[in-house]
């Protein structure tokens, strides 16, 4: 080996990187049971366009040649403020941006006057003579941000996608908390995940589930981002691609990689391995999936359960070249700067994620570099260039956000329930690509199952809290009895506690 390459000096790190990191996924209601495993057949890799497993994939008819040409390049955006897609809503058509987000599933435009929220919004409830209001409302909360609204239906038409007007479900964002965010360029939000993460409830059929049925479309999407490099958060945006519909051959490189859905809700996926500069971490492979691992384009960053997270952070503090950080940089809270002539990433580890195959005794690895999870912030000083760390960690799931995903084209593919991964082509920096897929490898030293089985998903924790808290009400009540009983009674029942076992029973039999 020759000379190390010359450490760059850290020249400080600054504070402040907690505000651009945004972080959100839905909360679910109702949870669809649970799955089957994996079916392990055929090849895991393919090039082909999904095939019709769900009967709806007229357009697909072999020789009815599709293009998806029109859907390149219909993203805009970056990591840090989400990607959105140009949308007409209503009649006469309101152009309105929205952010395309897989880990939630509702369709929502702010349907009220917010100052996060450009000029363009108009108030669709009375604007538009397509809209017809359902009077329900509505919440939903998402890891970060919330908001209520109103349901309705109306119709969209999307210049860069699918040809056509479609009825769908839509509600109006009446009030919200920290949804909208300064600098966010988008009025509204498309969730692309499962009825079963809907509100008010999986009877509000999905943006997606109409479309599909409508167009005639296969049940498949997929989304290309293209933020690799960039700065997080720019005055710009970066491109990307959402296709309905199918795959577009154009937005990816080499095979596409498939990993079976675990459960239609989000879009849960089973994690096996993960290993920083090719050192496996050696947890127990439920720490990956605890409480559960999930696709999530509308995740700024890795995020990863606490105990992975620190077995992360610690891997990479013992590999890079650097040792010098303070914990601020690792938690986000402070970012690291160097010279603008030197650039960091040669400082740090690979980082790759083993995900199970089709076949389940295979698996295959996406790896990002740290041009991707060293993130570039914009603006700080003249001559630094500033970088925050692109993974957190999470109390409650890990999830594969932008920072993954901006290195891949990523197949969502409901009809044969799947999520596949590709190299994409715009994962590069400086002309090298930043991503990597290699497979197979075997699973032969891995559990047969890294889900657990019965992962308590939030609807259980509520009736465990309601059994709880209505336990609570009863203890309360007795003691509140007990307290109304007239003295006589209330001292015979002090005698009986305090007296020992045998006078206890002796009062009883008396
Ligand atoms: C896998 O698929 C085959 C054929 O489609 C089916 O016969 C078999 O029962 C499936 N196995 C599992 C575990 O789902
Ligand atoms: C699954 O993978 C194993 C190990 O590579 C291989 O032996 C087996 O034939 C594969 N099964 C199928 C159905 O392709
Ligand atoms: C939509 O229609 C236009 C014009 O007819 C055509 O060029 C384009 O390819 C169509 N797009 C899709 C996705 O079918």
């Amino acid at each position: 080996m020759g000379t190390l390459p010359a450490a760059p000096r850290l020249l400080l790190l600054l504070a402040g990187a907690a505000g651009l990191c945004r972080a959100r996924f839905s909360f679910p209601l109702r949870v669809s049971p649970p799955a089957a495993p994996g079916n392990g057949s055929g090849s895991s890799r393919q090039q082909a366009p999904p095939s019709e497993a769900d009967g709806l994939a007229l357009a697909s008819e072999p020789g009815a040649a599709v293009s998806f040409l029109a859907m390149v390049e219909n993203l805009q955006g970056d990591s840090g403020r989400g990607y959105y897609l140009e949308m007409l809503i209503g009649t006469p058509p309101q152009k309105l941006n929205i952010l395309v987000d897989t880990g939630s599933s509702n369709f929502a435009v702010a349907g009220a006057p917010n100052p996060d929220v450009t000029s363009i919004f108009f108030a669709l409830l009375y604007r538009s003579s397509t809209y017809k209001s359902q009077g329900t409302d509505v919440t939903v909360r998402y890891t970060q941000g919330s908001w209520t609204g109103v349901l309705g239906t109306d119709v969209i038409t999307i210049p860069k996608g699918i040809n056509g007007t479609y009825t769908i479900n839509i509600a109006t964002i009446l009030e919200s908390e920290n949804f909208f965010l300064p600098g966010i360029k988008w009025h509204g939000i498309l969730g692309l995940a499962y009825d079963a993460l809907a509100k008010p409830s999986s009877s509000v059929e999905t943006f997606f589930d109409s479309l599909v049925s409508q167009a005639k479309i296969p049940n498949v999407f997929s989304l290309q981002m293209c933020g690799a490099g960039m700065p997080v958060s720019g005055s710009g945006t970066n491109g990307g691609s959402l296709v309905m519909g199918g795959i577009e051959p154009s937005l990816y490189k080499g095979d596409i990689w498939y990993t079976p859905i675990k459960e239609e809700w989000y879009y849960q996926v089973e994690i096996l391995k993960l290993e920083v500069g090719g050192q496996n971490l050696n947890l127990d492979c439920r720490e990956y999936n605890a409480d559960k691992a999930i696709v999530d384009s509308g995740t700024t960053l890795l995020r990863l359960p606490q105990k992975v997270f620190n077995a992360v952070v610690e891997a990479i503090v013992s590999t890079s070249l650097i040792q010098t950080f303070s914990s601020g940089f690792w938690t986000g809270s402070q970012l690291a700067c160097w010279d603008k002539t030197e650039t960091p990433w040669s400082l740090f580890p690979k980082l790759s994620i083993y995900l199970r195959d089709e076949n389940s005794s295979r698996s295959f690895r996406i790896t990002i570099l740290p041009q991707l999870y060293i993130q570039p912030i914009l603006g700080i000083g003249q001559n630094l260039e500033c970088y925050r760390f692109g993974i957190s960690s999470s109390s409650s799931a890990l999830v594969i956000g932008a920072t993954v995903m901006e290195g891949f084209y990523v197949i969502f593919d409901r009809a044969q329930k799947r999520v596949g991964f590709a190299v994409s082509p715009c994962a590069e920096v400086g002309g090298s690509p930043v991503s990597e897929i290699e497979g197979p490898f075997t699973t032969a030293d891995i559990a047969s199952n890294c889900v657990a089985t019965m992962t308590l998903h939030e609807p259980m924790l509520w009736i465990i809290s309601y059994a709880l808290m209505s336990l609570c009400g009863i203890i309360l009540l007795v003691l509140i009895i007990l307290l109304l009983l007239p003295p006589r009674c209330q001292h015979r029942f002090t005698d009986d506690v305090i007296s020992d076992e045998s006078s206890l029973v002796r009062h009883r039999w008396k």
